[in-house]
């Protein structure tokens, strides 16, 4: 099926003409706000994810004075509940009802996986925040989509490679099932098992529930040696207290990818004292650029950033990096790509630029919690790149 045309708006295209004429970007004067739909969890059990990823985007527009390569910005949402079922429907409102010039979202990696397809169709800008849906920058890569996060294979390979330095021979992956955990943990298991180690049992039960204790009473009985798991939000909170009066977090450590304790510490209190986790963010980095993000973070919204809000402040530099080199004129749709592309985005993770396939190649840390932050204590992986397989762009 031939994809539907972006229907830009009238004065849009005369800018276009404008600026082949001239043979350049025509400067963003004259130009409406670009529409940017954001498309987030604003309940369940990623609110709170949603809720850093728009703070972390507005914090970036705001110190750009309110524009993206010259233009004012208005936004328009949807609370996608982090239900894929209502994915397509909820990004077409985006698309087709609010005509939007650009979407970021989602943090579902199910909820990801439809709007690619749906932006895919559509040839609408894409910015994914969270989502590690591997298969995003994976077989449904795409021109116009780019994600300023991660891959879920990414902070799952890097952990099986530390529990496995650790001298951890049998482990049991705990997660919910649906794309983010399962492709955590095979991330997980393709490190683990290539240096010696042995993913003796998977257990996982449906997304969002919390109901653990039946799966804790099998990691109890079989006694692994360690414990890999992803969970995230309201749901992490629980898992990671509910580990610990179990009485297993003494005898079988508890490992995870940075989810499991990012944005949940307060919550989470003692319980998670010591937890080991790889991602590509950490509290108290200690580089200039963090410690400036991270207070003004902090003045805007009275609140400490995590990971997520890092995520969509990252999304809206790799926005604006590709709106300055068009000045502003989207109409300029390849030379923006081509920017975003070859961009080094000055992320307060670290300096990142993108693999092929338009993930962040990025250092993923070792954390461990201490008090209320995730302290980096070392690098995981160097440099990582999502292996990107089965893109072809
Ligand atoms: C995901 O569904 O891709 C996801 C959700 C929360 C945290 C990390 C990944």
């Amino acid at each position: 099926m031939t994809p539907a045309p972006i229907q830009w708006p009238a004065v849009k295209a005369l800018a276009a003409a404008a600026a082949l004429l001239c043979g350049a970007a025509a400067p963003a004067q004259g130009l409406p706000p670009l529409k940017v739909g954001l498309m987030l969890p604003a309940t369940g059990t990623y609110a709170a994810l949603g809720t850093a990823i728009e703070n972390g985007f507005r914090l970036h527009v705001a110190e750009q004075g309110g524009k993206l390569g010259g233009r004012e910005i208005t936004f328009f949402k949807v609370d996608d509940e982090s239900d894929p079922a209502k994915a397509t429907d909820n990004v077409n409102k985006l698309i087709k009802r609010d005509g939007v010039d650009v979407v970021v979202g989602s943090v579902h990696s199910g909820v990801a996986l439809a709007m690619a397809r749906a932006v895919k169709a559509s040839r609408t800008l894409l910015i994914v925040p969270n989502a590690g849906a591997d298969a995003v920058t994976g077989p449904m890569c795409a021109p116009n989509i780019f994600r300023s996060s991660f891959s879920n294979w990414q902070p799952g390979y890097a952990m099986g490679q530390v529990m496995a330095a650790k001298g951890h021979k049998k482990a049991i992956a705990i997660t919910w099932k649906y794309a983010a955990g399962e492709e955590m943990v095979r991330g997980f298991r393709e490190a683990f098992e290539k240096a010696g180690g042995q993913v003796v049992k998977e257990l996982t039960l449906p997304f969002p529930n919390v109901e653990f204790q039946a799966l804790l009473t099998e990691i109890a009985a079989a006694r692994p040696d360690a414990v890999f798991s992803f969970f995230a939000g309201g749901g992490a909170v629980k898992f990671v207290k509910d580990y610990a009066a179990a009485g297993l977090k003494k005898g079988i450590p508890l490992y995870g990818t940075g989810f499991l304790t990012d944005g949940t510490l307060e919550a989470q209190g003692a319980d998670a004292e010591g937890v080991l986790t790889t991602l590509h963010y950490a509290d108290a980095l200690d580089t200039p650029r963090d410690q400036a993000f991270r207070l003004a973070y902090a003045k805007a919204y009275k609140l400490q950033p995590d990971v997520y809000a890092v995520q969509g402040y990252d999304a809206a530099q790799m926005l604006g990096a590709g709106l300055a080199a068009v000045k502003g004129d989207l109409n300029h749709r390849d030379d923006l790509i081509k920017a975003i592309e070859s961009a080094r985005i000055d992320s307060p993770r670290g300096a990142f630029t993108l693999s092929a396939s338009h993930n962040p190649v990025q250092d993923i840390y070792l954390r461990q919690v201490v008090g209320r932050e995730n302290k980096a204590v070392g690098v995981a992986s160097k440099a990582l790149a999502d292996p990107g397989r089965g893109c072809r762009m």
